[in-house]
């Protein structure tokens, strides 16, 4: 469904992603693990639109998107949930998910319907300043306004990062559920044993190269993985 061919990108004079390769079916979960610098927001800022790679191509259905700015990419099915949440504090948590639909692909009633779903407590804080919310609610603000756009492939950038241990249970859950109702899952995440644990693939990313890929349950009994990203 999506496919990453030799893709490099720079800031600057800096290269950090050095020729990466990487597939993703229709209805999988793939996690992209790997340690502080590594290049796995950079990959999927590459493919949001937010960076252009300098040379490589990324293909969406056979579809060459290669370069397209981030509003057209969003158009054509992939939403970003970016590190940091990112969310608008002085907007209400509605406010919030209305952006996510701004390019109105979809229907706006449906979205609403499948958001406050999968997060019941947006529904009940909709009139809430987002900046009022906690670390948790603001991550599940972020995925939920992704979610807006009614997007094929979601990229998550670490939603896990800095979250109480019951809260990153419950935005796993989330993910598996998103999953379920069909949405193909690119997740990257430090929190590498949780992210194998859900996903069907992963692939390791060092010094923005890919070493290792393979089935998430293969990946979890690696003995590099297991020393260098799980701690054990
Ligand atoms: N805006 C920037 N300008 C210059 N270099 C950058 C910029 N953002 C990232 N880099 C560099 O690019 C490389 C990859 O960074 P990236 O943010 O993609 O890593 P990451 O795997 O997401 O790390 P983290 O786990 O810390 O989020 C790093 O060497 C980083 O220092
Ligand atoms: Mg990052």
């Amino acid at each position: 469904m999506l496919r990453l061919e030799r893709i490099h990108t720079f800031y600057g004079p800096i290269e950090a992603i050095r020729g990466v390769d990487l597939e993703i079916g229709k209805g999988e979960i793939v996690s992209l693990i790997g340690s502080n610098g590594a290049g796995k927001s950079t990959s999927l800022m590459t493919i949001s639109g937010v960076l252009k790679p300098s040379s490589g191509k990324i293909f969406l259905n056979d579809t060459d998107i290669t370069g397209l700015p981030p509003h057209r990419i969003v158009e054509l099915g992939i939403s970003q949930v970016p590190e940091g949440r990112r969310i608008f504090p002085k907007l209400t948590v509605f406010e919030n998910l209305e952006m996510g639909h701004y390019l109105e692909r979809g229907d706006l009633q449906s979205s609403f319907d499948m958001v406050f779903t999968l997060f019941p407590i947006l529904g009940e804080r909709k009139n809430q300043k987002g900046g009022t919310l906690s670390g948790g609610e603001q991550q599940m603000l972020a995925i939920a306004r992704a979610l807006m756009s009614n997007p094929d492939i979601l990229l998550l950038d670490e939603p896990s990062l800095g979250l109480a241990p019951i809260m990153v249970s419950k935005i796993f859950r989330t993910v598996h559920d998103i999953n379920r109702r069909g949405v193909t899952v690119l997740l990257v995440e430090q929190n590498a044993k949780a992210a194998l644990k859900l996903s069907h693939r992963g692939y390791v990313l060092e010094n923005g190269a890919v070493t290792l890929q393979g089935n998430s349950e293969d990946l979890l009994h690696n003995e590099k993985v297991r020393h260098a990203y799980l701690g054990e």
